[in-house]
């Protein structure tokens, strides 16, 4: 059988990390897969995940399974974290899952229970790997219209005017905050009339908020995803907390599920824990669970809250000084786009040869549809970035 198999194609931002690492170069920089870095390139473990680190190992009594849901407290705190007040938890089913990716493919798996013959709808462009997963579900995949590549901002009617296509039971994947790739996001009024079409329409949202904290603060990344959750009848909601927890090897997601009504929920978390059990049984437990700890614990949590609050305005710093930087270099307001951008992520609109160019000439890492990792870049770093991209971009 084994010798059946073809070569599968390479993930576009795994195979950028593998090509990095081989690069000898010292002066490389590395502005691809969306990982946080300090300014010295490190990934730090955040100060309350150590401590409830160190609270687990000299508390927990087993190592026994919880529930295919997870920990029900971790569902919970996720609501929590992301809903909020908006909507009454009694109608929110959760379940963990192993990161945001494992909550995506749930989503599209409890797509593929519910209306397999309904189209998910994603942005163009989105996260590559959306795309590959829904390709190797069979499923059917169209994509509205989303980023100008011309102004590097949302092209709001374009989007609006192909979200026409969307039929009663289709699923649309919007992402709640920090759009990747593109770093560039709809306004809450936006958000809003997206909101009124899909209701108008009957399909359901997925929200991917994978980011939530990395943007314009806590409150203000899930702000789109609550105000759907207020317009929307049923809503799908994968959150990650690799990222805002710096837990990304631990693989703690979550995949929040809104019914219409409260006695909806019961079969809509029994038909999660379902797919949990089919696809890898229990959940994987330990990053849930710190997540639950400090999201508990007032002292933790607060923390928790400052540390994710420097890692968010140090992007923010970078991205201004790029944008000065940038307008600096190519005497032009042309990149002036990269200091509205939100998230980890901007694609500056570089023709992949340019990238390619970059490189080659500078040994600058980023991936082939211009995207960078903002977080890849530090205050010596960011006017080398400005030199190669000044040089190199027509
Ligand atoms: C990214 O977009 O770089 C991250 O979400 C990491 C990944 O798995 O691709």
């Amino acid at each position: 059988m084994l010798n059946t198999l073809k070569p599968q194609p390479a993930d576009k931002i795994l195979e950028l990390m593998a090509l990095y690492r081989e690069d000898p170069r010292d002066t490389k920089i590395d502005l691809g897969v969306g990982v946080y870095k300090d300014a010295s390139g490190n990934t730090p473990i955040m100060r309350a995940v150590k401590a409830a680190e160190k609270q687990l190992w000299a508390n927990e009594t087993t190592k026994s399974y919880t529930a295919l849901s997870g920990d029900p407290a971790f569902g919970a705190a996720m609501k929590s974290l992301v809903l909020a007040g908006s909507v009454d938890h009694a109608r929110v089913g959760a379940i963990a899952t192993p990161g945001g990716t494992g909550a995506i493919r749930q989503a599209f798996e409890l797509m593929k229970l519910a209306n397999p013959e309904g189209t998910v709808w994603t942005s163009n462009p989105t996260w590559p790997n959306h795309l590959s997963i829904l390709k190797f579900m069979g499923m059917n995949n169209k994509e509205y219209a989303y980023f100008d590549a011309a102004t590097c901002t949302v092209d709001f009617d374009a989007m609006m005017d192909s979200l026409k296509g969307v039929q009663a039971g289709d699923m649309v994947l919007l992402h709640g905050c920090c759009h990747n790739p593109t770093g560039a996001n709809l306004t809450l009024d936006q958000f809003g009339a997206v909101a009124d079409l899909l209701v108008e329409k009957g399909a359901i949202a997925l929200v991917d908020i994978a980011y939530q904290g990395f943007g314009d603060g806590l409150e203000e990344d899930a702000a789109a995803t609550r105000l759907l959750a207020t317009k929307l009848p049923e809503m799908l909601i994968a959150a990650s907390c690799s990222k805002n927890f710096g837990i990304y090897r631990e693989r703690a997601g979550c995949l929040m599920a809104m019914s219409e009504t409260a006695e909806n929920t019961a079969v809509t978390q029994g038909t999660l824990n379902f797919l949990n059990r089919q696809n890898y049984s229990f959940p994987p437990d330990h990053g849930a669970r710190l997540v639950t700890m400090i999201l508990n614990d007032e002292v933790l949590k607060a923390d928790w809250m400052a540390e994710l609050e420097e890692v968010r305005l140090g992007m923010l710093g970078l991205r201004t000084q790029l944008a000065e930087e940038l307008r600096k270099q190519t005497n032009s307001d042309r990149f002036d786009f990269v200091a509205q951008h939100r998230g980890m992520f901007s694609r500056i609109g570089a023709t992949p040869e340019e990238v390619m160019q970059i490189r080659k000439d500078f040994g600058i890492y980023m991936v082939g549809d211009s995207r960078l990792n903002i977080a890849g870049l530090n205050a010596d770093t960011v006017p080398l970035l400005a030199t190669a991209v000044a040089k190199t971009c027509k």
